[in-house]
């Protein structure tokens, strides 16, 4: 008990579950190292201005769900939303695309909107994204939906999907959403999404409610609006998909909830997972540079939702196996034991040998208890006597020998023993 809690929609990362959360980042880090990427970390809160220009005035994401706030001198800061924006803002701060391109940059961390929180929906959650900046290579945005579709199999996931649409450019896009208001405005609809329709009409086909969603049932869709340039592109995505066997449902009416978009854009959904079914979510910004004052850098990228993936590990029954906490387990009866033992532990650490002993004076039976409970192979055992006669007894903790050893040699025995 305490007298206080996280705070709403925040949580405490807990072991042993832990343990997956760390597993997913490292496999990740690898896999995305192993294909060129490497690793990025920006600030946890930037200028209000970034998100605003960067993720689009519109959005709920800058409308609602922002934590902004002013400093003490005056500045008003914003815990980052989502990670292109700041990504894209240091590229361009430190000239970072100057050479070879795309660059390509992976990171992970924490990212806060203001939801109303549920299952899979959280204030503060975390991310693993990829950025590849600098090129309008059709061939990228393959190789980005191909190592989020790895990466969620590596981690044993089988249901999910994968969800493609292409958002056109700036030459079609237009035309399309023309089009698509002409269509909406004539529909019997509330205020408020006649209202959407001024602003962003592309979201109210991402209305939830039935009756919505039957009135729009014959809405243009973009796929059907796409420049030759556009089409050009999205068919060579979708043919390389293909050909890689990687599966994607056609999804004309997927809309993502930031502005940067053009071109292909795409979602894994989760079947197990209830509302919040997104586990990851990306596609092309072509404009985002230039419109944070950079040059000309068409780019894509995605981010994964860490929590959302680790529902959807639970909902597949995939565990992530829990290491011992240690290989040796020091086990020490009376104050020079302690000590002899505590020197041992510090040793075998240096060599490598992941090592923990039982602190606090426990009497030997909780002490071994400890031992066992620590999933060590060995415990090093010491009482006074074993001090005397110079030796510490080793004991294999899987079926209970127990070798008297030199003190000296113990070090070396137990690597020996280990390798
Ligand atoms: P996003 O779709 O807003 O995209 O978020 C990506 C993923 O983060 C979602 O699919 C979901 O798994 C997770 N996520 C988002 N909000 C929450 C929340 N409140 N609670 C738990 N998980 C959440 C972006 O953020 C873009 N920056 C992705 C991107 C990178 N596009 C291009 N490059």
């Amino acid at each position: 008990m305490s007298t206080f809690n996280a705070p709403k929609g925040t949580f405490d990362m807990l072991p042993p579950y832990s343990e997956t959360f760390n597993r997913i980042r490292i496999q990740f880090g690898l896999e995305l190292r192993d294909a060129g990427f490497q690793y990025i970390e920006t600030p946890t809160f930037e200028e209000t201005g970034l998100f605003l220009r960067g993720v689009g005035e519109s959005t709920d994401i800058v409308t609602k769900e922002m934590y902004t706030f002013e400093d003490r001198g005056g500045r008003s800061l914003t815990l980052r939303p989502e990670g292109t924006a700041a990504v894209m803002r240091s590229v361009l701060q430190h000239n970072l695309y100057a050479g070879r391109l795309p660059v390509k940059l992976w990171y992970f961390g924490s990212y806060y909107r203001y939801e109303r929180p549920q299952a899979g929906r959280t204030r503060q959650f975390t991310q693993v994204g990829a950025e590849a900046i600098g090129s309008d290579d059709p061939l990228v945005d393959v190789e980005m939906i191909a190592l989020a579709t790895e990466g969620f199999q590596k981690l044993g996931l089988r249901d999910f999907r994968l969800l493609l649409n292409s958002l056109g450019c700036r030459e079609c896009r237009p035309v399309y959403r023309a089009k698509l208001q002409e269509f909406l405005r004539a529909l019997d609809l509330d205020a408020e999404t006649h209202a959407r329709i001024e602003i962003n009409p592309l979201r109210v086909l991402d209305d939830k409610r039935p009756e919505v969603q039957a009135l729009i049932a014959d809405a243009p869709l973009i796929t059907d609006h796409l420049c030759e340039a556009c089409a050009e592109h999205h068919t060579f995505v979708r043919g390389m998909l293909d050909e890689l066997e990687i599966a994607y449902e056609d999804t004309p009416r997927l809309v993502r909830g930031l502005d940067y978009y053009n071109r292909t854009t795409f979602e894994f959904v989760h079947d197990g997972l209830g509302a919040q079914s997104a586990i990851g979510g990306g596609g092309r910004y072509d404009g985002l540079s230039e419109d944070l004052g950079g040059p000309d850098l068409p780019s894509v990228g995605w981010a994964l939702g860490i929590g959302r993936t680790m529902l959807a590990m639970e909902a597949e029954g995939q565990t992530v196996e829990t290491p011992a906490d240690c290989d040796v387990y020091g086990v020490a009866i009376g104050d020079a034991a302690r000590r002899a033992v505590f020197a041992m532990i510090t040793q075998l650490r240096i060599e490598d040998i992941p090592a923990d002993m039982a602190f606090g004076g426990k009497k030997l039976k909780g002490a071994m208890k400890a031992a066992s409970q620590s999933g060590a192979r060995y415990a090093i055992v010491v009482g006074d006597r074993d001090l005397t006669e110079g030796v510490a007894q080793i004991k294999d903790l899987s079926n209970g020998d127990q070798t008297p050893v030199p003190l000296d040699r113990v070090v070396t025995v137990l690597k020996e023993k280990l390798q």
